[in-house]
């Protein structure tokens, strides 16, 4: 899979793209970030990306062509699935959106600036807007990096327990049980008595119900839904 990042603060996404499982993801090569620095797309000599907005306001707006000539770049060397705006109104980023999304093969994400992006580049390049929670961030980067994360991990082969991305917590609408490692007993607390048990019955058994209390404990509304 292939993810396309534009982005005016590239720097942003140095850091949570090329450590631990998304370092891994695309060493293995099974998951390709280019980042485009959209200054690169800036107009005239100073590579201007923003400018005021029409019928005033505070805040400036990124401008659509430096977006658009980005954008069109991309689609002529390949087709995108989708071309995605990380915005605050846009569809909340769920676990079944993360699913869905890592069925892809390319995909863009257009982090965001200032004010916004002019709403033309939103009616006719983009095909899809993502929130990743009710807050305003400074950009789009932070977003688009839990977007990459979350996808990147389920793609065949980047983790090793090939069963661990089915059993996180929202996989099935549900919160995952606790865990436990060694010592079987820190300061006289003791793992429950079933995990040690080798009985794997009962230990899914267990884990199961542990997820339905967990959940209807924190997260009635999943059990809900
Ligand atoms: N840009 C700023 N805030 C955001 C959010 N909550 N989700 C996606 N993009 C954003």
């Amino acid at each position: 899979m292939r993810i396309d990042i534009l982005s005016v603060v590239p720097e942003l996404l140095e850091s949570p793209l090329s450590h631990s499982i998304m370092k891994r993801a695309q060493t293995r090569g099974l998951l390709e970030v280019v980042v485009h620095p959209l200054r690169a797309y800036g107009l005239g000599k100073s590579k201007q990306l923003d400018d005021y907005q029409f019928g005033g306001g505070a805040g400036m707006v990124m401008m659509a062509e430096p977006l658009v000539n980005c954008i069109e770049h991309l689609q002529s060397e390949r087709t995108y699935d989708e071309v995605i705006f990380l915005t605050p109104d846009g569809v909340r980023f769920e676990q079944s959106m993360a699913n869905r999304l890592s069925l892809k093969k390319n995909l863009i994400l257009i982090c965001g600036h200032y004010k916004g992006i002019d709403e033309r580049v939103r009616e006719h390049f983009v095909t899809l807007e993502v929130s990743i929670g009710d807050y305003v961030l400074s950009g789009g980067e932070i977003p688009a990096a839990v977007m990459v994360d979350a996808i990147g991990r389920l793609l065949p082969g980047v983790l090793n327990d090939e069963t661990s991305a089915l059993s996180d917590s929202f996989q099935d609408n549900l919160l995952s049980p606790p865990v436990y490692t060694r010592p079987a007993e820190f300061r006289g607390w003791r793992v429950p008595d079933v995990l040690l048990s080798g009985n794997f019955g009962a230990i899914d058994d267990w884990r199961h119900d542990q997820a339905l209390k967990r959940t209807a404990d924190r997260r009635p509304d999943l059990l809900d839904s």
